[in-house]
């Protein structure tokens, strides 16, 4: 075959490769293009988004602000980072979600050991009285710790506690707000670390050392900061979402301690509450409505509600829903249990992005799991694309809160910790985020987003090393 050929027959070939991916990757109808166009945010929005946190971080930080500002920004009381030298055994509790973890680590040069349980939390428990759930704690403690052998002499304990909490000290934190399906009477307001040490005094079977409670973000950031020092973020994005990040400690008016090296202390912003003073009505939709009206905190966490694994699967099955009654999908005769709340799960959106382009096999698959059968390449096609228009507006979002961070910050390169169900499971978040990140954040400054896996449990455990190693020098 002559050159001319060959360049000829590689044209003809990219063509019908083009063509055939044009009928497989089936166009959705321009109707649902546009039913869905107040879920695509453009760069100005999300510019927008990104300069409306930046408002309400300060407003968090601003003692004169800080009483009615949504976005809290507490301070942790965490303002070391881990430098590696920290060794020993220690125990760490992770509350956060419907499953309770206890773990027991053992740090040292160059050693990470873990072993760890992961228990139940029934829901009767999540909406019961407090004492309840912390007597649950205390029980999985003690089990734990009997069945490991550390229940002789006490050990120093990390205590991931994945609400919004003011703290007053490093093993003091008093619950602002529930959030994420929790709503146990009596332990707003209240000192978790006493309603802890109450539970475990009633027992009178195990002692434990607290020597630190933190939020599951600072974790996250601590895990990651005790391999990479330029760590700086810790994000979530999971059941909830939030981010913790390190701050001057002359831009934190709250700041009740000393002014000693190092100059800093990580704030947990709580920025799952963004929005909850009306500053996102100019994005939300009513999809964002009605989950909030159905929801356990109405008015509350609405930045979380658009975004976080315990919403995204019910966002996505009310545009479903919707259109479907509009006889855009599904020839106007969907799975009945669209039509039910709560029987989307998020879960399915990770499933149905993770078939490649133009192939619908985990998409069917999830269709006959909600009872359809006989899914159209056309039903699978415009189901994804409601899929993405969803997972894409909420990483956009996440992606404008995480450079909104960096910007204030300022450093050159920073290093963001990620942890949390939704970023591990769906299968673009990441790529998304970091485009979208590069394209609103200030000429000059780069970052990355790391996994931190585990470090919830993990942090807590090195929140506690690093005070042990901190108490430990002061002693000397
Ligand atoms: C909580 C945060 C937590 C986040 C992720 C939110 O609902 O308010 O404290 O960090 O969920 O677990």
């Amino acid at each position: 075959m002559t050159g001319k050929c060959r360049i000829w027959r590689s044209m003809l070939m990219r063509w019908l490769c083009r063509i055939g991916r044009a009928i497989q990757q089936r166009q959705v109808p321009r109707r649902i293009e546009e039913r869905c166009a107040e879920l695509i945010l453009s760069d100005d929005k999300l510019r927008d988004v990104c300069q409306r946190l930046l408002v309400e971080l300060n407003r968090g930080l601003n003692k004169d602000t800080n009483k009615e500002a949504t976005v809290k920004c507490f301070p942790t009381y965490v303002r070391e980072l881990p430098n590696g030298e920290e060794c020993g055994k220690f125990l760490a509790l992770d509350l956060g979600g419907t499953n309770f973890r206890v773990l027991l680590i053992e740090l040292g040069p160059h050693i990470f050991h873990m072993e760890s349980k992961i228990f139940a939390v029934p829901q009767s428990v999540m909406l019961g009285p407090g004492t309840g759930l912390f007597d649950h704690i205390a029980e999985c403690l003690a089990t734990f710790m009997h069945e490991n052998k550390v229940d002789v002499s006490p050990l120093p304990l990390g205590f991931t506690f994945s609400f919004p909490c003011s703290q007053e000290g490093l093993t003091k934190a008093r619950l602002a707000t529930w959030t994420k399906g929790f709503k146990c009477s009596g332990v707003e307001g209240e000192d978790v670390v006493k309603l802890l040490q109450e539970a475990i005094a009633r027992r009178g079977d195990i002692k434990i050392d607290v020597m630190a409670v933190l939020n599951d973000t600072t974790g996250t950031l601590m895990a990651c900061a005790w391999k990479n020092p330029a760590c700086r973020i810790g994000l979530i994005l999971g059941t909830g979402i939030n981010a913790c990040y390190v701050e001057r400690l002359e831009n934190v008016q709250l700041w009740d301690g000393d002014f000693d090296e190092p100059n800093q202390v990580v704030i947990n912003t709580e920025l799952g509450a963004f929005g909850d003073n009306g500053t996102l009505e100019f994005i939300r939709t009513e999809y964002d409505r009605t989950i909030d009206q159905h929801s356990l905190n109405p008015g509350r966490q609405l930045f979380e509600k658009m975004i976080s694994g315990m919403y995204m699967g019910e966002v996505t099955r009310l545009v479903l829903a919707q259109l479907t009654r509009e006889g855009l999908l599904f020839d106007g005769m969907g799975p009945e249990v669209l039509f039910e709340p709560g029987q989307f799960f998020t879960k399915y959106v990770s499933e149905i992005e993770s078939d490649k382009k133009g192939e619908y096999t985990c998409c069917r698959q999830v269709l006959e799991e909600l009872g359809y059968e006989d899914a159209s390449d056309e039903d699978c096609a415009n189901v994804r694309y409601i899929c993405e228009a969803v997972s894409r507006r909420a990483a956009h979002i996440a992606a404008a809160a995480v450079a909104c961070l960096l910007n204030k910050m300022g450093q050159k390169h920073v290093t963001v910790a990620v942890d949390g169900s939704l970023y591990r499971f769906h299968p673009h978040f990441h790529d998304l985020m970091v485009e979208k990140i590069r394209q609103l954040i200030n000429p000059g400054l780069t970052f990355d987003l790391m996994l931190s896996e585990d470090g919830s449990g993990r942090g807590a455990a090195l929140v506690a090393a690093v005070a042990v190693r901190i108490g430990s020098l002061a002693a000397r």
